[in-house]
Parts: C-alpha cells; sequence; structure tokens
C-alpha cells in the first residue's frame, strides 16, 4: 500500500471508518508502527517527556523536534509523519509558525505538523495553508498550556463545551484538515466531530472520534507508574525489558555469556 495522505483520513470521517495514530520518536518504534499500520505517526513534543526526562512538554526545542522527526520520517514508508511545533515556536506570529513549520518539513522530513492553540490560532492556520503545510489542530487540554489552565484537567465540560466546538469550527474554517482533542468530555467530542467536515482524534475523548492517538510508551507499557485514566496498555515492555537486562546480566556475571557460539 502507498503512503497514507491526508485525503485518506478525510476518507475515513466521509465512510464512517477509523484510524489509529501513536506517537513515535525514533527509528524502531516508527518501523514497527509503520508495518504494522499504524496510519498517523506523531513525532509529539512529547518526546520532552517520554524521551528526554523533563517534567513537561515547554522545555523541548524546534532542533530538538527536528532530530526526532527525521529519525521517524526516514523510518517510514506507509504512515502519515506529523511532528508538534514546540512550546515557543509558533505563538509570535503566524510568520513565526510558517518558518518553523518549513524546517520541519524541510529538515525533519515530515508530512504535516500540529499545534495547540484554539480559535485565536486561525490566522496562523490560514498562513500555514497558505504555505502548502498540512495543519492538525490541537485544542482541549493543550500541554503547553498546562501552567495557565492549572494542571492536567478535563477540558470542554458542561458550559465550556460552546467554546471547544467554536475553536474546532473556526480552526476547520481556516483550514486545518484534521481537529485533535485532548481530555473532553465524549459528549463534547462528539459534538465537535459532528460539527466539522474534516475527521477528528481524540486522546481522553471517548469513542465517537475519527481516529484514535496515545503515547507508544504508554500503549505499549514502557514507561511504568500510574497510568491516565485514558491509556489502555496493550504490552508490558518494561516487564520484558527489564527481564532481558536482568538475564543477560546474570549470564554474564556466570561467565555463560558469551557462549562458544558467540565467539570467533
Ligand atoms: O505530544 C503528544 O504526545 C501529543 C498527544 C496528542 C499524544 O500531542
Ligand atoms: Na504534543
Amino acid at each position: 500500500p502507498g503512503r497514507v495522505r491526508i485525503h485518506h483520513l478525510q476518507q475515513a470521517k466521509d465512510q464512517g471508518a477509523r484510524f489509529a495514530m501513536l506517537t513515535a520518536y525514533d527509528q524502531y518504534a516508527a518501523q514497527v508502527f509503520d508495518e504494522a499500520g499504524i496510519e498517523v505517526l506523531l513525532v509529539g513534543d512529547s518526546a520532552a517527556n517520554n524521551v528526554l526526562g523533563h517534567a513537561t512538554t515547554l522545555p523541548i526545542t524546534l532542533d530538538e523536534m527536528i532530530l526526532f522527526s527525521r529519525a521517524v520520517s526516514r523510518a517510514t514508508t506507509r504512515a502519515l509523519v506529523v511532528a508538534d511545533l514546540p512550546f515557543g515556536s509558533y505563538e509570535v506570529s503566524p510568520q513565526q509558525a510558517v518558518e518553523s513549520s518549513v524546517r520541519l518539513l524541510k529538515e525533519g522530513l515530515v508530512h504535516a505538523v500540529k499545534m495547540e492553540g484554539g480559535a485565536d490560532y486561525a490566522d496562523t492556520v490560514r498562513a500555514l495553508v497558505r504555505a502548502g503545510i498540512p495543519v492538525m489542530a490541537h485544542i482541549g487540554f493543550t500541554p503547553q498550556s498546562e501552567h495557565a489552565l492549572g494542571g492536567y484537567r478535563v477540558q470542554g465540560r458542561g458550559d465550556a463545551s460552546r467554546r471547544i466546538v467554536d475553536d474546532a469550527v473556526a480552526l476547520a474554517d481556516a483550514g486545518a484538515f484534521c481537529v485533535l482533542m485532548e481530555m473532553v468530555p465524549a459528549e463534547t467530542a462528539d459534538a465537535v466531530d459532528a460539527a466539522v467536515r474534516v475527521p477528528t482524534v481524540g486522546i481522553g475523548a471517548g469513542a465517537g472520534t475519527t481516529g484514535q492517538v496515545l503515547v507508544w510508551q504508554d500503549m505499549a507499557g514502557l514507561r511504568g507508574g500510574r497510568q491516565a485514566t485514558f491509556v489502555k496498555q496493550y504490552a508490558d515492555l518494561r516487564t520484558v525489558l527489564s527481564d532481558a537486562a536482568r538475564a543477560y546480566a546474570d549470564e554474564v556475571r556466570a561467565g555463560t555469556f558469551p557462549g562458544p557460539e558467540h565467539t570467533f
């Protein structure tokens, strides 16, 4: 099968089908997910937390995002690769957003960018679309604003639902090819999905969106510790890796590795 393109995601929405999206930050994860048929790979700024060991997504730089983006893009043949615009790389002006996004496509080799922000960023979406850069909008809980939002909290409950729908409509009207929602009630996500023609993606947004996304180390159980409510763990990689490391160390200490078959 050829490359997944944004019109395939639109087709999914139009036909009532669904697609899967996972984060990826390096070659082998990207290769495995690409081969497994994951339609969209996100080089998330969550690399800050999941690769670089930061407490939030805020410290990651555009240069760091480009490095991860190149690794992921070069490892895929089929998935649509989307990279996050990191905090500080797009807020100043539409021009800044275009310049940063051009670098993500030109140097990071990705196919599209994702940007956090509501209706206030419609002009920025328009500038990106004008430059030929597909943009995925990220609304609801936006981790780059966690200090303003008072931590990880569900957005768009009750009366606030209206604002999330308005954000989605403004961004889709501006030309966003997809609207991603994080940590919003399912009813709000469903209202957004009904209000926009473009496909939607959810994380902690219920089952009504066109696609779903998870951070791969959460999905595969590599991260350890307490998982968010919206995460489902499909493997226990942390135990698999830990067992492998212990078995290796035991054999090294016992003198049974390397064996004759590993020796020249
Ligand atoms: O950076 C990230 O991991 C995200 C999520 C939507 C998965 O933006
Ligand atoms: Na992100």
